[in-house]
């Protein structure tokens, strides 16, 4: 099939990548100029894994192209994507400027052209009950010659960053929504072979599909948020979260995924589609109280380790003068050089606007995050610089934070780590460590939701670690097992 995407992000260029691998001819377009000219240069412009090698075999066997013309794309296209961003508005509506602003140019581009066919256009930007009557109505609005037939399909993406190749290639399930047979029929052949393995296209109304994706992700961040609290509340009555996560996961009510406690979630989709579901509710007159307390809870998560940060290092205003802060982890989540709404960030210009000295690293999340500080830049007397490695960040520093869970921070050597900290304080934000390991280790160590031994607790005095011998007297492993001393 030929195949036009519009916008050429994480979704456009995984989808139109991996359509490409699948053997159809797929255009990519984009009005970055800059990208454009990477991509055609063969040179990828995000970090997925597995991408790359779809992306040189799409564009050395000449199945994938890009352009920054929409109507060289959109001729022969037999279904054209839109993946757009919808980024929140002011009033945390999405955004709907771009997929309309497109969805007007295909308008006049088939009204000028009648000769060039029936195309399938597909909301495949996470977009708002009603946008495909929208899309439709937009193009309508140039008047079509009656020969001039298209349809317009809403197919949410599901796929997560860090794994978007694997979900694209192999979708737990494709949502369609459409009234249109013709337009069912031509996605049902697009996505069949996505699909071999049996899991289902599920085909439905536009309207139901626009809604799935919004109910997907609010449910998701409410998961994550009810587990944050859970280990709030652990933090305070000697709970471990880490426990009661296993205890409850394995209910298959509950299931085991996103269930682990830490610093909040960010990401390009999280905040923005609760925030953008909370608004569609408030506009139709109903207030739908959970997900503003999802907003509300995952803020505060985010600062959730400022308030023991300043208690063991700040001066009595609260700053944090003459401190260096190493940070571990820049994207909002691991496998990704995304850092939109990143806790990381968040954390860092606390520190930063309190005259900190941060030093950061990430494997792959530090050009982005020198991209975001140029446009929005820090505040305050501190400073932040990057480090070439996880052990370079930690070098010097009073405390280290783990803000992301990137495989290779979770068992650095600790010895070399514990040699090199000035303070050997680690609050980790992800709960990647074990608390008994850390005070074996002689670290002062804190987490979400876990209790630390005592022995973690620093001396006021000397401002090193207290000895570990005072472990308790049993430990229980991984799988829960209890072994007496
Ligand atoms: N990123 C994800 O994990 C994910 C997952 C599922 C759904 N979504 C949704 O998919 C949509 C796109 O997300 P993304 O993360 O790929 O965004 P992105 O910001 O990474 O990419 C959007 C691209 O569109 C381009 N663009 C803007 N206006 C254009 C125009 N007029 N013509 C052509 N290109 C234009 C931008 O230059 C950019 O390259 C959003 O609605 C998002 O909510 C994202």
């Amino acid at each position: 099939m030929n195949i036009a995407v519009i916008g050429t992000g994480y979704v456009g260029l995984v989808g139109g990548t991996c359509f490409a691998e699948m053997g159809n001819q797929v255009t990519c377009v984009d009005i970055d100029v800059d990208k454009v000219t990477t991509l055609q240069n063969g040179r990828l412009t995000i970090y997925e894994p597995g991408l790359e090698v779809f992306f040189e075999r799409g564009i050395r066997e000449n199945r994938l192209t890009f352009t920054t013309d929409l109507a060289d794309a959109l001729e022969p296209a037999d279904v054209v994507f839109l993946a757009l961003p919808t980024p929140p508005a002011e009033d945390g509506s999405a955004d709907l400027q771009y997929v309309l602003g497109v969805a007007d140019h295909i308008g006049q581009l088939l009204a000028a052209n009648p000769h060039w066919g029936y195309k399938v256009l597909v909301d495949k930007s996470t977009v708002p009950v009603g946008t495909a009557a929208r899309v439709t109505a937009a193009v309508e609005a140039h008047g079509l010659a009656s020969g001039v037939h298209f349809d317009v399909v809403s197919n949410p993406e599901f796929l997560r960053e860090g794994a978007a190749v694997e979900d694209f290639m192999k979708p737990e399930r494709v949502v369609i929504g459409t009234s249109s047979p013709r337009a069912a029929e031509t996605m049902h052949r697009l996505y069949q072979p996505f699909v071999r393995s049996g899991n289902p296209i599920i085909l439905m109304d536009e309207a139901s599909a626009e809604m799935t994706k919004y109910a997907a992700n609010a449910l998701l961040a409410t998961k994550i948020t009810f587990m944050n609290e859970i280990a709030n509340l652990c933090d305070r009555v000697g709970a471990d979260v880490d426990h009661v996560r296993r205890g409850i996961g394995t209910d298959s009510r509950i299931g085991p995924k996103f269930l682990y406690a830490g610093i909040g979630f960010g990401g390009s989709c999280f905040p923005k589609d609760v925030q953008a579901l909370h608004r569609t509710a408030r506009e139709e007159g109903y207030e739908f109280r959970i997900l503003k307390s999802v907003l509300d809870v995952n803020e505060d998560q985010k600062k959730t380790l400022v308030p023991p940060v300043l208690d063991t290092l700040a001066d009595a205003r609260g700053r944090l003068d003459g401190r260096r802060i190493a940070v571990w982890g820049l994207a909002f989540k691991p496998h990704t050089d995304d850092v939109r709404e990143a806790p990381a960030h968040v954390l860092i210009r606390e520190f930063v606007s309190r005259g900190a000295e941060v030093v950061a690293f990430d494997p792959e999340a530090i050009e982005t995050t020198r991209a975001t500080f140029a446009r929005e830049p820090l505040a305050g007397t501190g400073t932040l610089r990057y480090a070439e490695s996880a052990y370079a960040a930690a070098s010097g520093a009073d405390a280290l934070i783990v803000a992301t869970e990137w495989p290779e921070f979770r068992r650095p050597d600790l010895g070399r780590v514990r040699e090199s900290m000035r303070t050997p304080l680690v609050f980790d934000g992800r709960n990647v460590f074990e608390p008994a390991q850390m005070v074996e280790a002689g670290f002062a160590y804190r987490s979400i939701g876990r209790p630390t031994p005592e022995a973690c607790t620093l001396d006021a005095e000397t401002s090193a670690p207290l000895a570990p011998e005072a472990l308790s007297s049993f430990t229980i492993s991984e799988t829960g097992v209890l072994t007496l001393p």
